[in-house]
């Protein structure tokens, strides 16, 4: 008798759970470190011993294929992404891609029993470096996937030690020369990172919106001193230019209360050194909207505050893009089947906007995409303490299956 889906989820949870687990509880598993090399690992096992298809692909995404309705049938991909925020949360991106791989057995197990005629394969898929934490940008590997990254420029993107991707995949025995399959639909099961649901008190959701992204590094240049007796008015520091746009960047989020999201998660100050005035402070920018508008007059005022903060600290300041994402919307036809789903569970879906990035928003421009969504216990996510109860991770991948079962079944246009 075939192990029940949800032990065969919880058991993949825990497992994921146990590789780069942090004492507070989440796991430190960085794009392409050691760690996310152990999960990989552990994915691929679960692939390869389910008699996928495993394919590697040059940056590193893996897909696992199998050919339920044999070769050449139309694809519907589920996955996401097991790379995890530095002390990040055990369930953003590894909820997706295990209970995928599990979803996958399920419907195996269906077609053995003669309970399910497919006329489409399924694919799994794990997508590299998708939170951008340890190389920027952040969708990178499905990026490359869809298109809207080149392959030379992904794998050239170094950390903040020099180290770039091509390098870290070798390393981690990861760097594949094989093609993922193409996706005819594909489908994502995340948690929500927000707090819609959970205030609700509702247990299952479904993305049919995205917010776009602006992300800029704005470097200040000023010039060392030592700290002490070098005069006030002569100084050049790089590190008040920063603090000041940090301010200014919030000040933007609070003057479109609901239309932007704005933060500056991360500075690098150079030498770094308490008794020596900063030559340079590199801030890592990041601008969220729904409304393009918006998105145009956060990225039109940002330049000008970079240029107040600079002029009045006597620095000069250096901005580039990191990444760019229009806001967009997910497959309707997959919501409306996701939804008739989950009535039939007994569930109704609430209709979500995802402000955070995922993969489905790179394969939404490749083919009909939509994802699935489970609450995030008080909204946390990128976070040791993140949490979603059992009973709403195994709901959620109940749909999940059902879903792709509907899509294996009747085909995508059904
Ligand atoms: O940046 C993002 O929104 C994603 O969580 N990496
Ligand atoms: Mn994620
Ligand atoms: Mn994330």
């Amino acid at each position: 008798m075939a192990e029940p889906a949800s032990a065969r989820l919880h058991g993949m949870l825990r497992a994921l759970d146990a590789v780069g687990a942090t004492p507070a509880g989440g796991v430190h598993r960085p794009a392409c470190t050691a760690a996310d090399g152990a999960a990989r690992d552990l994915l691929q096992t679960w692939m390869r011993d389910a008699g996928m298809q495993v394919a590697i692909d040059p940056i590193g995404n893996m897909a696992g294929l199998l050919e339920l309705a044999g070769p050449g049938a139309p694809v519907v991909m589920a996955g996401s992404h097991l790379d995890s925020q530095p002390q990040g949360g055990r369930f953003d991106g590894a909820l997706g891609v295990a209970a995928a791989c599990a979803a996958a057995l399920d419907l195996q197990d269906q077609v053995r029993a003669g309970l399910l005629r497919p006329c489409c394969n399924v694919a799994v898929v794990n997508w590299t470096n998708e939170e951008g934490a340890r190389f920027q940008p952040s969708l990178l590997g499905s990026g490359v996937h869809a298109g809207t990254l080149g392959l030379q420029e992904a794998l050239a993107c170094a950390d903040g030690d020099g180290v770039c991707i091509g390098a870290a995949l070798r390393d981690i025995g990861y760097a594949g020369t094989g093609v993922l399959p193409h996706a005819s639909a594909y489908v994502e099961l995340h948690v929500e990172c927000g707090r819609v649901l959970d205030d609700a008190g509702e247990r299952l959701g479904v993305f049919t919106r995205y917010w776009g992204a602006a992300k800029q590094r704005v470097a200040f240049i000023g010039e060392a001193a030592h700290t002490g007796p070098t005069p006030m008015p002569l100084r050049r520091d790089a590190l008040l230019g920063a603090a000041r746009l940090v301010c200014a960047v919030r000040a933007m989020a609070d003057a479109a209360p609901g239309l932007l999201h704005s933060s500056v998660g991360r500075i690098e100050v150079r030498p770094n050194s308490p008794n020596v005035v900063p030559a340079e402070a590199v801030t890592f920018v990041e601008l969220r909207s729904p409304e393009p508008g918006v998105l145009t007059w956060a990225e039109a005022e940002l330049a000008r505050q970079v240029a107040v903060a600079a002029e009045g600290a006597g620095l000069r300041a250096d901005a580039g893009p990191v990444d760019r994402r229009p806001a967009g919307a997910f497959d309707a036809g997959l919501a409306a089947m996701a939804e008739a789903e989950a009535a039939a569970m007994g569930y109704a879906l609430r209709r979500l906007d995802t402000v955070a990035g995922h993969d489905a928003v790179s394969m939404a421009g490749l083919c009909p995409s939509v994802m699935l969504v489970v609450p995030s216990v008080g909204g946390l996510c990128h976070n040791p303490a993140e949490f979603t109860h059992p009973a709403d991770v195994a709901l959620g991948a109940e749909l999940l299956t059902r879903l792709l079962g509907r899509l294996c079944r009747d085909g995508i246009a059904a």
